[in-house]
């Protein structure tokens, strides 16, 4: 589903309850003036004081420990081993350790997996999906399956999705959309922005700023940042992140910082591979190629449009094409 389509769906279900309050107060005496009644779906957040103080709440504390210090625990010099092979944290891009909304937030993830995924061509476990984040992000090695710190993230997530509330509508869960204009998202109007608004906490080579164990500020590119078969290095994913959270100290959901094109083209910059080196992979998966996600930059493609065209766009070209050949157009 695309972040746009969610995001209509969002809005359908607020006014159909809007609608339900509405028919209920002119039902009664109508005492309630309707301007007071939030028709706004709820944000999600959690309430970490109810942790419960049992075993599972161990669990459910670790977890969250691991989502916010990640290479402190598990990282190149973890002291509870050593499985990321960079310095960052699952907060850096699940922020507030996957509960901030708008920012890939991870409360629904308990609820949604096993889930098919067209990266594998296969059906794949939240503990198999965790994994994927550790080797690509992280350029790590796969947690064991049964491992502590796996079932700490497990019950973690378990946890925080119990904070999703299950009869109201609610938003955050997937990062806000941006509008694809009709030119290419441009890697050069990105380097001048990037410099402007991203170098003075992630560097003017993007290589972040280290302390100790793991950053104060990420890096964004080179031999420690994200690797180019992460979801991030996509340059439409990125952008609808940066739209709500970057700069860090500027943006927020309700009161982004960049336009939508400048979003995408420090993204564009950012993720620009001829001039920025990232950890090498070899696998980048999708074996049914119909099922790719149209940012991904990485080809073979289901289409003629260039492997440039699917990282930088136009996209709406693309889209178009997808969908009068039936497909079904992710990003
Ligand atoms: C560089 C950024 C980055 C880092 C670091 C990162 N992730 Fe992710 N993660 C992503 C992106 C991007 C997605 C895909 C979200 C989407 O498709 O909307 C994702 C997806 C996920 C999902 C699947 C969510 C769902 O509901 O489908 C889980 C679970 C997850 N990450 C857990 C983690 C954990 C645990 C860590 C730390 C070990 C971590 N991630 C570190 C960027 C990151
Ligand atoms: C005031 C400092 C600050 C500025 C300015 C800033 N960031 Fe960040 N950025 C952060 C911090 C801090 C994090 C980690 C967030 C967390 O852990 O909660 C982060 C995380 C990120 C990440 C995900 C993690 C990674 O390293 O891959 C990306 C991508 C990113 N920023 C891009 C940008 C871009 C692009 C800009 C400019 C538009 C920008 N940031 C501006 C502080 C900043």
């Amino acid at each position: 589903m695309t972040t746009t389509q969610y995001i209509r769906t969002g809005c359908f279900l607020a006014a159909a309850a809007a609608v339900m309050i509405w028919s209920c107060n002119t039902g009664s005496s109508a005492k309630t003036p309707a301007a007071t009644i939030s028709t706004a779906p709820e944000l999600l957040k959690v309430d970490t004081s109810t942790i419960p103080k049992d075993k599972y709440g161990e669990m459910v504390r670790y977890g969250r420990e691991l989502m916010l210090n990640t290479a402190y625990y598990i990282g190149p010099e973890g002291i509870n081993g050593r499985y990321l092979g960079n310095k960052m944290n699952c907060t850096n891009c699940h922020q507030d350790g996957g509960t901030k909304a708008f920012s890939f937030n991870l409360m629904l993830s308990h609820q949604e997996y096993p889930q098919y995924r067209a990266r594998e061509g296969k059906v794949l476990t939240l503990a198999e999906r965790i994994n994927n984040c550790v080797t690509r992000p992280h350029n790590g090695k796969p947690l064991p399956l049964d491992s502590k710190e796996m079932v700490a993230f497990l019950a973690y997530l378990r946890w925080i999705n119990s904070f999703v509330p299950k009869d109201k509508p609610h938003q955050g869960s997937h990062n806000l959309a941006v509008k694809l204009p009709d030119t290419a998202a441009d890697p050069e109007k990105g380097k001048t922005l990037y410099q402007e608004h991203c170098a003075r906490c992630h560097g003017k080579d993007g290589e972040g700023q280290l302390a100790g164990v793991t950053y104060t500020y990420p890096p964004l590119w080179g031999p420690n940042g994200y690797q180019p078969g992460s979801s991030m290095h996509r340059v439409i994913k990125q952008a609808q992140w940066l739209k709500a959270n970057m700069p860090y100290d500027k943006a927020s959901w309700n009161k982004p910082f960049l336009t939508d094109e400048e979003a995408l083209d420090i993204a564009a910059f950012v993720n620009n591979d001829s001039i920025h080196a990232r950890p090498d992979v070899k696998n980048y998966d999708y074996p049914h190629v119909a099922e790719k996600a149209i940012d991904y930059d990485k080809g073979p493609f289901a289409d003629t449009f260039s492997a440039r065209q699917h990282k930088y766009g136009p996209f709406r070209p693309v889209i178009s094409y997808w969908e009068q050949n039936g497909m079904k157009a992710s990003y």
